[in-house]
């Protein structure tokens, strides 16, 4: 086998539609390499559906972050498929609506608490229900959308992910010990399901198109899933509590 992540074995989460940030990142992986387990939520059957157009057959497990049980039971349904993990990739994310498009002031705790506990709370929640499979070496990623400024519109998700990118690094920080890497990739817009769902998503892309220094596609995932398998990769073996923002040098730019 060969590829960047030849004899990897990786779990993806985050698989909706084959515009998901997990679907380009699955694909890829297999394309170069990888045995890939996929996880579902919610309308497993649509998932099923979109995971026969990945080059190869991914089991899927199905997995909603907030419920214990199936995070305790995690760990033996993958060693159903492969005998350990290289790599874990958290994309997931979830508010609800009264938590963006320019609610921030009236949103409720509940729904508050909804958004950082699918979010947020669910990155640890699913690197240690990992945990038992991985050794050192092993890498878990996640997705964040640049969290050190206030955007208009993404309000409490904002600070979930304020709260993601603070929890990589908790998480670097504990699993260093083990050899194990926690990095996130800070991905620029793209027209996913998820990005869908909050009211007035045009502003960034607007943005985005217009001043992004390398330009910014809007429907190529590509990007982001690439730094995703990198950072799951043997190039970065000493790198963590990072954030790798593949966003076309938007972030660098004042305002
Ligand atoms: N699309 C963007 O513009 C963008 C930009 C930066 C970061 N991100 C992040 O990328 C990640 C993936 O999102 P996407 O844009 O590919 O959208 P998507 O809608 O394709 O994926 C979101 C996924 O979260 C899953 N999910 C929601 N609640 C869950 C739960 N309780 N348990 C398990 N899974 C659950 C959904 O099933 C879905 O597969 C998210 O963390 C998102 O915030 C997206």
């Amino acid at each position: 086998m060969s590829g960047l992540l030849a004899g990897k074995r990786l779990l993806v989460t985050g698989v909706i539609t084959d515009a998901s940030i997990a679907f380009s990142v699955a694909k890829l992986a297999q394309d170069n390499g990888a045995q890939v387990v996929l996880t579902g939520y919610g309308r497993l059957s649509l998932v099923e559906r979109i995971a026969r157009r990945l080059p190869q057959p991914a089991p899927i497990i199905e997995l909603d972050v907030t419920s214990p049980e199936q995070l305790a039971g995690l760990a033996d349904q993958v060693r159903e498929h492969v005998d350990g993990l290289d790599g874990v990739v958290h994309s997931i994310g979830f508010a609800p609506q009264s938590c963006l498009g320019g609610g921030f002031l009236d949103a409720s705790w509940e729904d508050v608490a909804t958004a950082l506990h699918v979010s947020t709370y669910s990155y640890k929640s699913l690197a240690m229900a990992a945990l038992p499979l991985m050794s050192p070496g092993g890498s878990v990623v996640g997705l964040t959308f640049d969290a050190t400024k206030a955007w208009p519109v993404y309000d409490w998700m904002g600070v979930a992910k304020a709260g993601l990118e603070s929890a990589s690094r908790y998480l670097a920080l504990h699993l260093g010990k083990k050899g194990i890497r926690s990095n996130l990739v800070a991905a620029g817009p793209l027209r996913t399901m998820a990005a869908k769902s909050i009211p007035g998503f045009e502003q960034f892309e607007q943005a985005w198109t217009e001043r992004a220094p390398l330009g910014w596609s809007l429907t190529d995932q590509e990007p982001a899933a690439r730094a995703c398998l990198a950072l799951m990769s043997d190039w970065f073996p000493a790198t963590t509590g990072e954030i790798v923002h593949v966003d076309g040098g938007y972030h660098a730019l004042g305002a």
